[in-house]
């Protein structure tokens, strides 16, 4: 089949609609609206972090919602993390237990602080770091672990815990794209010493950009509020090295009112992502994206992989996306192999499993916009557009 005739084909088949069904996407209303009006009309736009603010208001919502004592609000899930790490005093000389299938964004922040990523492989069923990978790359110079709860499904967290404990180190959870996800009944991002999150407009709530620290631990939120804030401790005390990572009033406000329908926005993901499973369950090139016994996904991003195809796996992308399907790679180069960090010596680190992730995952829509009839277009369209492009060689 030419493509033109596939093309023409797919669209009578989508009832003529070529509309981009985007792979994520940010749900707002007027209670948003009606928020940052208020916050417009206060005059005050930012640097409230105290009583009687939005960002402290957002703040305890947040907390509330993940079970734990403290959550911090910065203005970006890259800052959470950065801040993470200066709070837990990080440095020159140490070791960061990282995975490479990730956003550059989780080994990015190690390099800022003047410390060595250490680079794990991951578990293909839930493309999570390997707590048996993490055992091996424990060394003395190990300060702390991140796992990231990719996608929105948990790391299998207990044996990290476990390693942490014994070998003395922090573990900081990147939950940025894992708000409401479970492991164990235990919401994850609440079960490390700190754990970060991201609002940027693709994750399952939004500030536009914003991020939040989380812990239980009482000196360590204390340290990260400094952070956020110049490091002052007190007006124009500088105490510690920090940074202006703090969330504006704005973005706390459109926060606020993302977490009084974040439930929602959990439960309509799990909903396109069982029914997505469903009508792609007979496509035999596909492996579909898994849900361990102990966890509970927050479908950020629905992601399956093309057995062992990779030329096929591009071109299913830039055909789904010109016909309409969002469809995205997350990640076509592992972090250890792109242009940074094969310069900084990391391109001989072999890490199998990533690399054959990067090679064929590619990942559909299930946000909580999109109604039955939009997941029925994607299954139909992933199966017509594998079925185009013919059997794998
Ligand atoms: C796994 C992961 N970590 C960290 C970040 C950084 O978050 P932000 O973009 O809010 O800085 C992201 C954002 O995409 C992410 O997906």
């Amino acid at each position: 089949m030419t493509a033109l005739i596939f093309f023409r084909h797919f669209v009578e088949k989508l009832g003529g609609k070529v509309g981009m069904i985007p792979i994520n996407k940010p749900t707002l209303g007027r209670e948003e609206e009606e928020n940052v009006i208020q916050v417009l009309r206060s005059g005050i736009l930012t640097g409230r972090a105290s009583e009687g603010g939005m960002v402290a208001e957002f703040e305890k919502i947040f907390a509330r919602f993940l079970g734990v004592k403290y959550a911090v609000a910065v203005s970006s899930g890259t800052a959470a993390l950065h801040a993470s790490l200066l709070a837990l005093g990080v440095g020159l000389g140490d070791e960061v237990i990282v995975p490479s299938f990730t956003f550059s964004a989780t080994c990015n922040v190690v390099l800022h602080v003047g410390a060595r990523p250490v680079f794990v492989d991951i578990d293909l069923d839930t493309y999570t770091m390997d707590p048996s990978e993490v055992k091996k790359a424990l060394t003395p110079k190990t300060k702390v672990i991140i796992p990231v709860h990719l996608y929105g499904h948990p790391v299998d967290m207990k044996p990290i815990m476990e390693l942490a404990a014994e070998k003395d180190v922090y573990v900081v959870e990147d939950a940025a794209q894992a708000h409401g996800a479970e492991y164990g009944g235990v919401k994850v991002g609440g079960i490390g010493h700190l754990g970060c999150f991201s609002f940027y407009p693709t994750k399952i709530i939004t500030t536009g950009e914003g991020g939040m620290v989380t812990t239980n631990d009482e000196e360590l939120a204390e340290k990260v509020k400094i952070i956020r804030n110049q490091g002052e401790r007190g007006n124009y005390a500088t105490a510690l090295l920090g940074h202006n990572w703090r969330l504006t009033e704005l973005g706390a406000a459109i926060g606020i009112a993302q977490m009084k329908k974040i439930d929602g926005f959990l439960a309509k993901r799990r909903r396109n992502a069982a029914h997505l499973t469903k009508l792609l369950s007979n496509v035999d090139e596909l492996v579909p994206p898994l849900e361990k016994g102990w966890a509970k996904h927050a479908w950020n991003i629905y992601t399956v992989r093309l057995r062992n195809n990779e030329v096929k796996r591009d071109k299913a992308v830039s055909l789904l996306r010109k016909h309409g399907v969002g469809a995205t790679i997350y990640y076509p180069i592992p972090v250890h192999l792109t242009p940074l960090y094969r310069e900084k010596g990391y391109s001989k680190v072999s890490l199998p499993n990533t690399e054959l992730a990067s090679k064929t995952v590619f990942s559909l829509p299930v946000h909580p916009s999109m109604t039955e009839e939009d997941i029925e277009k994607v299954a139909l369209a992933v199966k017509e557009t594998l079925e185009a492009l013919g059997p794998s060689p």
